[in-house]
């Protein structure tokens, strides 16, 4: 992968990041042999199956297979692209990395993206200048009638996106940006009919959507009064995911360290910004997803979860429970009385009536909790019977000792029954769901064997294995290099390493696997890794190399393999038909 920054440079940052010490400040690690493990952070697990090896400075996760150097570790855990991990490492190790926009820049892609953010922020400008202009006095007569100040449209970077046709086309081309990158960060689209560009956003209040780092990477626009969608949003670009974004977290990042406030919609987050409540931020018009907690869960401790009283806010509530719960982040429920989201609550009732309902907010198992007692009358036995064991489920779901007692005591107070036979059938159901959950590993686990023991036998790791040894020994490298086309290996990912280990041996510096898998795509990062990290040490290194190089050899060489016995002959024969019936 061609990139930006030079291969010494990129060497150079890997070389000053230690991938333990970078690791140990996500997870705990423990000494295993000539390296670390601990509990994978990339899924949830119980017994450590994640890896690292300091001397080739790799992490490989032997359960959930992802792997690769530290930079593709900084990449995974704080979901940045190559050249954010990069700076991300350059920073920590104090190098000093030079400017992006210099000629050198050759990779396509991250110049795409560059472009992307550069038109995204014309527009924004644009839209921002239209709304503050006559042509926009439509929109700032609904900005005044949602109570907007101008210091709250400013610092929002609020727009208006005029009814004509393509005039934010037009201006953008005017201000030098392609066709190709206009569409491709959703601002026009181009029409079937006349194939000329039309203005996607039109006649619409903008609320530009800004990252962490402070690019705008999408925008959403509302409807200048009713009407269908109410809120229009960018679609997915390279630079936008909405699944993994949070509307105002570039503001709410400096104030979100002891708690988040989660709601649902942009005036939501607009209002409780205005009212001092800066730690709000919102999902974009989806549900929340496990990539939306995994990034709330490195921002903070808690949430508040603020959605809107009707239903299917309740339910969306319920659902955001129970991910966050996955994540790892403690949870509370605000409850609005009387006012349909926290914008109309904040309006009608004032700041410090909402401070006084996030003080209120209840444990997110209390107000699991009291939702189920509302479905159920317990004057009725039956009734009363079912509610018990309901409760009893979600008690066996709570891992904190303290928390669970002191809640099945009240429950227990409630119900009019004794704390002893709750006690017992929660300690009933927790064995039940531990015996579930090993099993559940387990089988993961064993059909995840399966497919590398197969995956073992190929040359897939038998390439793996002998680029590495590659690396690691240059007599080796000697050995082989003669024998050793540029296109030998068939596995990409080890063409791409032999290609840098050969530019590096041409230019006499020295490089390491870990910075050459840097710039390995992730779907080969998370393979070799668990090639390399699995590997043995070897006595003799070039006398293993020659072994793996002559079977790689023979295994091309001789496509049919030997049948020795007619059960051998018969489970080919059942491959076959397999094969045929797909
Ligand atoms: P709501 O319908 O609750 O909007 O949708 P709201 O925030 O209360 O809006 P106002 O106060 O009427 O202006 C909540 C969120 O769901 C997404 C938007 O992100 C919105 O803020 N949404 C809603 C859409 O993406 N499209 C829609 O058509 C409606
Ligand atoms: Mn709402």
């Amino acid at each position: 992968m061609a990139n930006f920054y030079s291969d010494e440079l990129i060497s150079e940052v890997i070389a000053a990041n230690d991938i333990v010490d970078i690791a140990s400040g996500y997870m705990k690690l423990q000494r295993s042999g000539n390296g670390y493990k601990g509990l994978c952070p990339f899924h949830s697990e119980k017994t450590p199956s994640f890896h690292i090896s300091a001397d080739k400075q790799l992490y490989h996760c032997f359960g959930c297979g992802v792997g690769g150097s530290s930079l593709q570790f900084i990449m995974n855990i704080e979901n940045l692209d190559f050249v954010e991990a990069l700076k991300f490492l350059a920073d920590r190790a104090k190098i000093s990395l030079p400017e992006e926009n210099s000629d050198e820049n050759n990779n396509e892609f991250y110049e795409k993206r560059q472009a992307i953010y550069k038109v995204n922020a014309a527009a924004a400008k644009y839209f921002n200048k239209t709304l503050f202009s006559d042509q926009g006095k439509i929109a700032q007569r609904y900005v005044s009638s949602r109570q907007l100040d101008s210091k709250t449209a400013v610092s929002f970077g609020l727009g208006y996106a005029n009814p004509d046709i393509a005039d934010c086309t037009e201006y953008l081309k005017a201000e030098g940006f392609s066709e190709e990158i206009i569409l491709a960060a959703g601002l026009a689209k181009r029409s079937t009919k006349t194939n000329g560009l039309y203005d996607f956003f039109r006649d619409r209040l903008m609320f530009p959507i800004i990252d962490v780092r402070g690019n705008v990477i999408a925008f959403g626009g509302r409807i200048l009064g009713d009407g269908v969608p109410k809120y229009l949003n960018s679609a997915d670009t390279i630079v936008f995911n909405k699944s993994k974004t949070l509307y105002a977290l570039n503001f709410a990042k400096h104030s979100c360290h002891d708690r988040i406030i989660l709601c649902e919609g942009y005036m939501d987050v607009i209002a409780l910004h205005k009212s001092g409540f800066t730690n709000a931020v919102a999902t974009l018009g989806t549900a929340l997803t496990e990539q939306h907690t995994k990034i709330i869960s490195r921002y903070t401790k808690e949430v508040v979860l603020c959605y809107d009283s009707d239903g299917a806010g309740q339910k969306a509530t319920a659902a955001a429970i129970e991910l966050l719960k996955a994540a790892g982040v403690k949870t509370k429920v605000l409850t609005l009385p009387g006012a349909k989201d926290p914008d109309e609550y904040i309006k009608k009732m004032g700041a410090s009536a909402f401070e006084s309902l996030i003080f209120a907010s209840e444990n997110a198992t209390l107000y699991k909790i009291s939702k189920l007692k509302q479905q159920y009358n317990i004057d009725n036995i039956e009734e009363k019977i079912e509610l018990t064991n309901k409760m009893a489920e979600i008690f066996a779901g709570i891992e904190n000792t303290i928390e669970r007692e002191f809640l099945m005591k009240e429950v227990a107070v409630q119900l009019d029954i004794s704390f002893e036979s709750i006690d017992a059938q929660v300690k009933l159901l927790m064995k039940n769901n531990a015996a579930k959950q090993a099993e559940k590993e387990f089988h993961d686990q064993s059909k995840k064997d399966k497919q590398r023991f197969t995956s073992e036998n190929t040359e897939f790791m038998s390439e793996c294995k002998l680029i590495s040894l590659m690396f690691a020994h240059s007599a080796v490298y000697n050995d082989l290099n003669d024998k050793i086309s540029d296109n030998f290996f068939k596995v990409k990912g080890c063409s791409e390493l032999l290609k840098q280990l050969r530019s590096a041996k041409q230019k006499r510096v020295n490089i390491d696997i870990a910075t050459a898998m840097s710039s390995v795509p992730p779907e080969y990062s998370d393979k070799l890794s668990y090639a390399i990290l699995k590997e043995q040490p070897y006595t003799n290194p070039i006398k293993a190399a020659t072994e793996i190089y002559n079977s790689i050899l023979k295994n091309r060489t001789s496509p049919e393999k030997d049948i020795n016995s007619p059960e051998e002959l018969s489970k080919i024969i059942d491959m076959i038909k397999k094969q045929k019936n797909k």
